[in-house]
């Protein structure tokens, strides 16, 4: 009866332990950033300290365990109560082994607050939305969604602001986790130390698709990020043919009331759409951006993403088509 339940666990805690990844896109234990690795540091001071005094305690419980197991002929062995030195001592102990813990924290917190803005910082407004990030770059007149693109090497003050509900903004490579909350503005302050794509997602319960509200880091070289604000800051190029009708369609429909696109429409509750074919995700990170996902949810955005605030507008086939020729021609 043992043998079985005890395959069945080996083969459970095996099978867990497959889906774990060192360097996954959302590892917490491969800093990409000075904050990250600040964490990492405390992270990894607690889980020697655990391993060690771990070892330490089931060691001498095992021995104790053998060495006093019952015998025949041997008979109870003698008690001690009141030992002052083993009474100072589990004091003691622990107590260091807290202080260990708690200097480097401490230290970490502080640095981790972002209270001093450091020179030649670069500022982006982050606002966590029900049920998509927005990220605004007031210093460089660029507002995008869902895909924060940052430099490598530099400073950067993430604002967070939160216009609905509270939900927290986490993209474990390059730092802990920061609530996004209605009121308040929280910040975080990093350098991000190599190019990469970082994976990131709402932590914070936040209503019907709070799962559905990821996240994606571009860190890149400077000049790559300097091409990329520049990319940003040209208004799209004037449609034609099918997405000259998709962009008719656009300024007319209910589209315009939410979303901003350069030049066109000015609203502010949906994610802006200037350079919606730049992103490779939408949706939060949810699809790629092709012309097949984006006819899928032109049709029914609610079906896709439970709760979406974007409703069906009940749209033809042709108007859909049109309308995704239209996005896709937004690079
Ligand atoms: Cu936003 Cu959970």
């Amino acid at each position: 009866m043992v043998r079985p339940a005890l395959g069945v666990l080996v083969l459970a805690v095996a099978l867990g332990l497959a889906g774990c990844a060192w360097d996954g896109p959302m590892s917490t234990v491969a800093p990409r950033s000075d904050v990250a690795r600040a964490i990492h540091g405390v992270y990894a001071i607690i889980t020697w300290a655990t391993v060690g005094i771990a070892l330490v305690v089931f060691v001498g419980l095992g021995w104790v365990l053998w060495r006093y197991r019952a015998r025949p002929g041997v008979g109870p062995v003698s008690q001690t109560r009141g030992h002052s030195l083993l009474e100072i001592a589990w004091t003691v102990a622990p107590a260091l082994v807290l202080l260990v813990i708690a200097i480097p924290t401490i230290q970490v917190i502080f640095r981790t607050q972002g209270a001093a803005m450091p020179p030649n910082a670069l500022e982006v407004t982050v606002r966590g939305w029900q049920w998509w990030w927005e990220f605004r770059y007031p210093a460089l007149d660029v507002v995008t969604a869902n895909e924060l693109h940052l430099p490598r090497g530099r400073a950067v003050v993430l604002n967070l602001e939160g216009p609905d509900v509270i939900h927290s903004f986490w993209v474990p490579q390059l730092g802990g986790k920061r609530d996004v909350i209605p009121g308040r503005l929280n910040r975080i302050t990093l350098v991000p130390e190599q190019s990469g794509e970082y994976w990131g997602q709402c932590a914070e319960f936040c209503g019907t698709s709070h799962a559905n509200m990821g996240l994606r880091v571009v860190v890149e070289e400077p000049e790559a990020f300097e091409r990329w604000v520049a990319a940003q800051r040209t208004p799209p190029a004037e449609p034609s043919g099918l997405a000259a009708e998709g962009q008719a369609l656009y300024a007319r429909s209910a589209c315009v009331g939410c979303h901003a696109i350069r030049g066109v429409s000015a609203g502010v509750i949906g994610p802006d759409l200037t350079h919606f074919a730049s992103r490779d995700l939408f949706g939060a990170g949810m699809w790629p951006v092709t012309e097949e996902r984006v006819i899928a949810w032109l049709k029914d955005p609610p079906r896709l993403k439970p709760g979406a605030k974007m409703p069906n507008l009940n749209l033809t086939d042709a108007e859909a088509r049109a309308l995704t020729a239209y996005l896709l021609s937004l690079e």
